[in-house]
Order: C-alpha cells, then structure tokens, then sequence
C-alpha cells in the first residue's frame, strides 16, 4: 500500500489498515456463507459510502444472490449528522419474499438505517438483515440492531475505504481519522 499518498497528508492517522480490511470482510462473508446457506440472497448497498465494502464483500458471498442500490441523504460536507433523512435513490426491485441485507459503511446516530429497515420490513422482505463495516455506538440515538459490524470504532470522524468527507477521500485504501484542521 502507498501509504506516501498526497491524501493520507490530511489524516491524524490510520485507524484501520486495508490488510486489517480484507480480513474482518472474509471473516464476515464466512459467517454470512452459513448462516444463508440454501437461501436466496438480496444484497442492499446503501449509496455512495458503502460501494467499496459491498464490491469486496459480494465477491467473498458463495450464495445465489441479485444486487441493488440505495441511496439516503448524509452529512454533505459537514461531519455532524443532521438527523434529517431524505431517499434519494430506492431499489429497482421488490423486496417482497426476499432475504434482504443491508450493507453500510459506517453507523453512528443510526437514524439513517433505522429509516431504511423499517422501510425494507414494511415492503414485505421475509428478512432484513444489517452488515456494516464501521459501527460508532457512542453516537446512537435510537436501539437500532446491528446484526454484523466488521469494526466497532471510537466516536472519530473517519474517511477512506469509501467513506468521505465533502465526497473526497474515497478512494484511499486504508480508513484513517480525518485530520480535524480539514474541517474546523
Ligand atoms: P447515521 O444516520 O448518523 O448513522 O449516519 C450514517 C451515515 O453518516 C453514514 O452512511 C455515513 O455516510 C455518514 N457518516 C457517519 N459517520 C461518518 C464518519 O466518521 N465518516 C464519514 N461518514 C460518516
């Protein structure tokens, strides 16, 4: 891994190696490989944060499974979360009868994946399940269930490995605490 990359200049620092990554994904799509095992699998990447982790976890799913995308309103270039929870983009299919996973990236107040499993249970998914990669507990404002987190973290703003901060930050390998001068 670059690690001498331009981005990383603007990070306190790493927080969660890629290698570190790759290995908590496996663990995870091993679990998921049993627990779904002779079932039908409909995978819910919630849009844009979660693109890298759901195209890595997908791969890793030995289970017959179809693909769609959500996206909800985030923090757009601040890096407190509003509270307020706006669907930009719904799914293509129904989820009625379907065994349903949602993939995140990250969960902190989780008011934006309460809004989306109620809305996915109300649809009549036969089960809807929660996967996210990061899970920020110390920022929960409702008992949302996290059904698999790959990462439980400390309450920091973090970016990379497909979450941002303004859409920047994306595309670093590693997940690293964003350097508070950034935003402040
Ligand atoms: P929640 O509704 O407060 O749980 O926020 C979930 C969304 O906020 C995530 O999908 C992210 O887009 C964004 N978010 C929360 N914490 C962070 C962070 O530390 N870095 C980047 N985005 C974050």
């Amino acid at each position: 891994m670059n690690r001498g990359k331009e981005l990383y200049k603007d990070l306190s620092r790493i927080l969660i190696t890629h290698e570190e990554i790759q290995h908590e994904i496996q663990s995870l799509a091993d679990q998921l490989n049993q627990e779904y095992k002779g079932k039908e699998l409909m995978c819910v990447c919630i849009l844009r944060g979660a693109v890298v982790f759901f195209t890595d976890l997908i791969r890793l799913l030995d289970l017959p499974l179809t693909i769609d995308f959500m996206a909800i309103s985030s923090y757009g270039g601040t890096t407190k979360s509003s509270g307020e929870v706006r669907m930009q983009k719904d799914l293509e299919q129904s989820v009625m009868d379907k065994h349903v996973l949602v993939v995140e990236d990250i969960v902190d107040s989780g008011l934006t994946l309460a809004y989306i499993m109620d809305i996915l249970s109300k649809r009549g998914a036969k089960s809807v399940k929660l996967a996210t990669l990061l899970d920020k507990p110390e920022g929960r404002k409702n008992d949302l269930k996290v059904d698999y987190a790959c990462f439980t973290i400390p309450n920091e703003f973090v970016v990379g490995y497909g979450l941002d901060y303004d859409e920047k930050y994306r595309n670093l390998p590693d997940i690293g605490i964003l350097d508070p001068k950034i935003y402040m």
